[in-house]
């Protein structure tokens, strides 16, 4: 059993996690109204990936028959001006994540909540190889700059993902 202070904090997380979905949710159906299929493609994934992550904290909790508390999720923005702009969001977005994944990790040792630490490692690091896959395409697309020919072929190759 964990504590009730890393219960309400694991809880917070998931709704961090449900608010990620729905930012690139939202980035996904911005870059399809802009005709970027292969950005719409990706983010549509990430979105995926970040309910995925609340499913994980949602799962732990229930193994340690803790209540699941799923809180509201507040609006997210509804248009970017370019997929650039997407991705420097969704990396400043990554690296706030990071530092909540960091604090839990901080409280789970300071109560030498062993199980927790052991579960959140995997947050560890998938935060590393997020941060990393993202800021790898905005150096790409800095490098695209407005060629929009290399644009199109660039957003071609995101929809293998
Ligand atoms: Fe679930 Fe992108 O952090």
């Amino acid at each position: 059993m964990i504590s009730q202070k890393m219960q309400e904090a694991l809880n917070t997380q998931v709704n961090a996690e449900m608010w990620s979905a729905y930012l690139y949710l939202a980035m996904s159906m911005d870059a399809t109204d802009k005709g970027i299929k292969g950005v719409a493609h990706w983010f549509r994934k990430q979105y995926e990936e970040e309910m995925e992550h609340a499913f994980k904290i949602v799962e732990y909790l229930g193994s340690q028959l803790a209540k699941v508390e799923l809180k509201a999720i507040e609006a997210v923005p509804t248009t970017w001006e370019n997929p650039l702009e997407m991705y420097v969001q969704a990396l400043a977005h990554e690296k706030k994540i990071t530092s909540n994944i960091n604090n839990l990790c901080g409280q789970a040792i300071e109560e030498k909540d062993y199980a927790t630490q052991n579960f959140l490692q995997w947050f560890v690091n998938e935060q590393v190889e997020e941060e990393a896959s993202v800021q790898e395409i905005i150096d790409t697309l800095h490098f695209i700059g407005d060629d929009q020919a290399a644009l199109f072929m660039f957003d071609n190759s995101l929809k293998g993902r």
